[in-house]
């Protein structure tokens, strides 16, 4: 067969050059944390992001190089370090944490290295220390929060307590939806911030809160905090007085079964609800359900965008750390969570944000969508890209 195909030396010659080509894969630093409280984050993303790749018919065609961040910025930082100088990655995925994403920035800048963001929603990242090389496929802090500060005002809710943990995401979270709430005309009348990854008892905070009077309470928790918390406010008496709202991470529906009851009645804000009610997510949610044996969350899908605009951008030619960084910013598409496009002007994505209420369904929990606001775009916040 191959002395038949090589009859001729041109033959031989294309054959050779297909082999390189086909060998020409393109090599990705999956960079997320597989311990500690946002490990589960991190594997619904890794899941997310190998679905798409199989669904693209690609798999072979990427190389995935695997690190563990920790959601420690110095483990981020030396874990990136690896992945660029040791590997010799083509491209980075992953960050969840916030102060991760802070800390990796000026290497990955440095070292133009395209990195995809698939959760931390650090506002600098794609504001005031954006780089051509930081595409954000998730969300931002700001983006997910400020539609929440006007809709709670709306609803004639006028006076608000906040909690988040004490680290770059938590005080973002809560600066966006503290500015949209106030300008409205609501008024925080008191705030906490606990430590990150620390706090076991919410117990003390939450008489602190209750004792500040407030229409309801608004928090960002997100994984092994979230859980605890959303549990410590049910059982701790406070939730049939005050109502809980926050950031929809808070009953992602990745650990909402872990919460259980307690995340009944609970409205947040988000950019992805796995009952969205589109041919796009339907197909989406069946086909991760098939694979997985669970719905998909905010994560998945973050992970699943993550491949999606790199195949694209790899579909459309390009094969270098340069190329790639062009390459994502012009992908445009309506997927699983609605119409996804990437600000030219930040590298953030435009998406809809989603308020939605945690609601008993026979045994289980789902959640019901309650407003929607279409195309939410981050102000340039000290960015010019373009
Ligand atoms: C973040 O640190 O940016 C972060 C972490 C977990 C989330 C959302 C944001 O669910």
């Amino acid at each position: 067969m191959k002395k038949y195909v090589c009859a001729a030396l041109g033959a031989c010659a294309s054959i050779a050059l297909m082999a390189h080509a086909a060998a020409a894969e393109t090599k990705v630093g999956l960079l997320l944390p597989k311990s500690g409280n946002y490990a589960a984050l991190g594997q619904e993303i890794d899941d997310g992001f190998v679905m798409a790749l199989e669904e693209a018919g690609m798999a072979d065609d990427f190389t995935l190089v695997r690190e563990d961040s920790e959601a420690k910025p110095p483990v981020g930082v030396a874990k990136a370090r690896k992945l660029v100088l040791q590997d010799e990655v083509d491209a980075m995925v992953g960050i969840v944490s916030s102060a991760v994403l802070g800390a990796v920035r000026d290497f990955v800048d440095g070292s133009k290295v395209p990195l995809i963001v698939a959760n931390a929603g650090n506002d600098a990242a794609t504001g005031a220390s954006c780089s051509k090389y930081i595409v954000r496929v998730s969300f931002s802090n700001g983006q997910v929060n400020r539609p929440m500060g006007s809709w709670m005002a709306e609803q004639g809710i006028k006076k608000v307590y906040t909690l988040a943990p004490d680290y770059a995401a938590g005080h973002q979270m809560i600066d966006a939806f503290t500015e949209s709430f106030t300008a409205a005309g609501g008024e925080i009348v008191g705030s906490e911030y606990t430590p990150f990854g620390k706090t076991q008892d919410f117990g003390p905070y939450l008489t602190t809160a209750k004792a500040a009077s407030p229409d309801a309470i608004f928090v960002f928790y997100a994984g092994g905090e979230a859980i605890s918390f959303v549990k410590q406010y049910d059982s701790f008496g406070i939730k049939k007085d005050i109502p809980l709202y926050g950031s929809g991470f808070l009953t992602s529906p990745l650990y909402v079964k872990a919460e259980g009851p307690a995340a009944i009645g609970v409205k947040t804000s988000l950019h992805y609800v796995p009952t969205l009610d589109t041919p796009e997510n339907k197909a989406f949610v069946a086909a991760f359900k098939a694979k997985f044996d669970r719905p998909p969350s905010e994560y998945a899908v973050q992970g699943y965008d993550a491949a999606r605009v790199l195949v694209e951008a790899v579909k459309a030619g390009a094969n270098d750390r340069e190329s790639i960084a062009e390459g994502l910013t012009k992908v445009s598409y309506t997927g699983p969570r609605g119409p996804l496009t990437i600000d030219p002007a930040t590298n953030n994505v435009v998406q809809n944000i989603y308020i939605y209420e945690t609601v008993a369904d026979g045994d289980a929990l789902t959640q019901k969508i309650i407003g929607t606001v279409p195309e939410v775009r981050d102000p340039a916040n000290g960015c010019s890209l373009k």
